[in-house]
């Protein structure tokens, strides 16, 4: 049984797209598993920027690099000791300048990132914190609980497992530190001991971070990706939660700690900022908001350009939890002016073929998702080695595991390493052609055959249905433009949504489902079959149409 394909409200009418980001396809380069440009196995800017082309191939807007700044890598670089140093490991300073020119002339726009809410414990600030410096006043120190201060200040716990809190010994005055047993204060970390959280009630902090910024949007950078843009700011005397499990809450709630009303005042700051520079440079949230409704306040006109929307992220793959997404997102988004911002994988998260389920099953639905990602209003961002359609590397040996999220929590969550595993460019040699040294984290030997070498001029592959995509949202402005969708009637499992003189169909169901053809095919994750004037969308794929 077929049901008649028709539209339910009038097509809306796109918005004129007037700024670059409101629908840019954004690609996040992992920079450490990127391309290795020295050969030590790690990767690095001069890597990055040898395969620039590939990325403007690609045919993305924008690339988003993740920290390359000095830092003593505790959690692969968001820990920064030096926030206006290159970490040799990834570069200097002129490599950082040549890879941004060179994206520019390429074409595309560059966004780095800034980790704002804590600093690395090898940063002179925390140095000179621990050696009873006033410095010690732009992060959270405390007075232990119990008799002797041997207890943590409060029950916050470490997003990465364990207590928020670590014990300090008493400076001595001298620069020199006493015995941790002779009874100091603790500081606070949401992250790994090496992440103390900045104080962000101190002036000192919003000075140096204004000045940061400037520095690299002088540098010629076109915006900045916010680390933990929820956590800056903490509830006032530091309350107890009385739960445990609080890194499960993240994103759910509001907590004393996270998406606390305060860090707006923030991120206005740095719009006005950003705002006195030419050039349209943008500030993107990386917020764990409990509601869309939430996520939208970090995007008000006076802040932050976008914000991932993770709440599509995390989504399974049901039709209809995907289409309420899909519309609680746009609806709120829509309500304070700015675009929606989607993202189905990141460094942070399992990859998403593997999300939906392993296997051709996974790959199949990835690729269906991310044609329905891209046909939707608003920017995307694309996650390195998601257009080769790479899995997760689930089966990683304990030993060559570097997320400290999997040793702080005894081993139950060490999923970080598995999307981090250095991405394939050829069929054979070192590492595929990631470097001439090797890979950080070993590669699956099936990884050969999705190199991008692998993939390049195959019909039907990931990588040719990317660039397709990509291509067709170029040429089809009104993709990616406005801010909401209109759905067509469908057979049950099928998801259809019209823009300006498009469709897209997302057949969700495991089988192969039959509808009235509802016009030319653009493009497809998987070929449909015709007759007469019906068409079978196989199983799980997603196809676009010219209507
Ligand atoms: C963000 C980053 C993640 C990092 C954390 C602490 O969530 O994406 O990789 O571990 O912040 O900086
Ligand atoms: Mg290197």
């Amino acid at each position: 049984m077929t049901q008649e394909l028709s539209t339910t409200t009038p097509p809306q009418l796109a918005r004129q797209t007037r700024n670059w980001w409101h629908d840019a396809v954004i690609y996040q380069v992992y920079v450490r598993s990127f391309a290795d440009g020295d050969g030590d196995g790690i990767g690095d800017l001069r890597g990055a920027r040898d395969r620039l082309p590939h990325l403007a191939a690609l045919g993305v807007d924008a690339v988003w690099l993740t920290p390359f700044y000095a830092s003593p890598q505790a959690d692969g670089g968001y820990d920064v000791a030096d926030y206006r140093a290159v970490d040799p490991l990834f570069g200097d300073l002129s490599d950082a300048d040549g890879l941004v020119r060179e994206a520019h002339r390429l074409g595309m726009r560059v966004i780095v990132d800034i980790v704002p809410n804590h600093t690395s414990d090898q940063h002179a600030w925390f140095r000179a914190a621990l050696a009873g410096g006033p410095e010690r006043a732009y992060y959270h120190f405390r007075p232990g609980k119990g008799t002797n201060g041997e207890l943590p200040p409060n029950d916050w716990e470490s997003v990465f497992g364990g207590p928020a809190w670590t014990r300090v010994p008493v400076p001595d005055g001298n620069g020199r530190t006493s015995q941790p047993e002779a009874g100091g204060e603790w500081y606070l970390h949401l992250f790994a001991p090496e992440q103390p959280d900045l104080n962000w009630d101190h002036p000192a902090v919003h000075e140096e971070f204004a000045s940061v910024l400037r520095f690299w949007l002088d540098l010629g950078v076109d915006g900045f990706r916010v680390d933990v843009a929820h956590g800056m700011v903490k509830a006032d005397g530091l309350p107890d939660i009385g739960l445990r499990e609080q890194a499960k809450m993240i994103g759910a709630q509001v907590l004393p700690f996270f998406d606390q009303d305060g860090v707006h005042e923030i991120h206005r700051t740095w719009r006005r900022l950003l705002d006195s520079y030419d050039g349209e440079r943008i500030g993107v949230a990386e917020a764990w908001a409990p509601t869309p409704e939430r996520l939208a306040l970090y995007v008000r006109p006076d802040e932050l350009h976008q914000a991932f929307n993770f709440q599509f992220l995390r989504c399974p793959w049901d039709p209809d939890r995907m289409r309420e997404v899909i519309d609680a997102s746009l609806a709120a988004t829509a309500s304070v002016g700015a675009p929606t911002t989607w993202v189905l994988s990141n460094h942070d998260v399992v990859r998403h073929p593997t999300r939906y389920g392993d296997g051709p099953t996974g790959l199949r639905r990835a690729r269906a998702a991310s044609l329905l990602m891209l046909a939707l209003p608003g920017s995307a961002y694309v996650y390195q080695g998601e257009e080769l359609g790479l899995p997760d590397v689930t089966d990683l040996p304990d030993e060559v595991r570097q997320d400290p999220s999997f040793f702080r929590a005894e081993g139950q969550d060490g999923f970080r390493d598995g999307c981090r595993v250095p991405i394939p460019w050829t069929r054979e040699g070192s590492s595929y052609g990631f470097g001439s040294g090797g890979s950080w984290l070993p590669q699956p030997g099936e990884w050969s055959g999705l190199s991008v070498e692998a993939q390049t001029g195959v019909p039907g592959s990931t990588l040719e249905l990317y660039r397709a995509a990509l291509a067709v949202r170029r040429e089809h402005p009104g993709l990616g433009a406005g801010d909401s969708v209109t759905w067509l009637e469908a057979p049950a499992g099928v998801l259809a949504l019209a823009r300006e003189g498009f469709v897209c169909t997302t057949n969700t169901t495991g089988t192969a489902v039959e509808l009235p053809v509802p016009g030319s095919v653009l493009l497809s994750s998987a070929a449909p079959e015709f007759t007469g004037g019906t068409v079978r969308l196989p199983a799980d794929s997603s196809t676009w149409w010219a209507i």
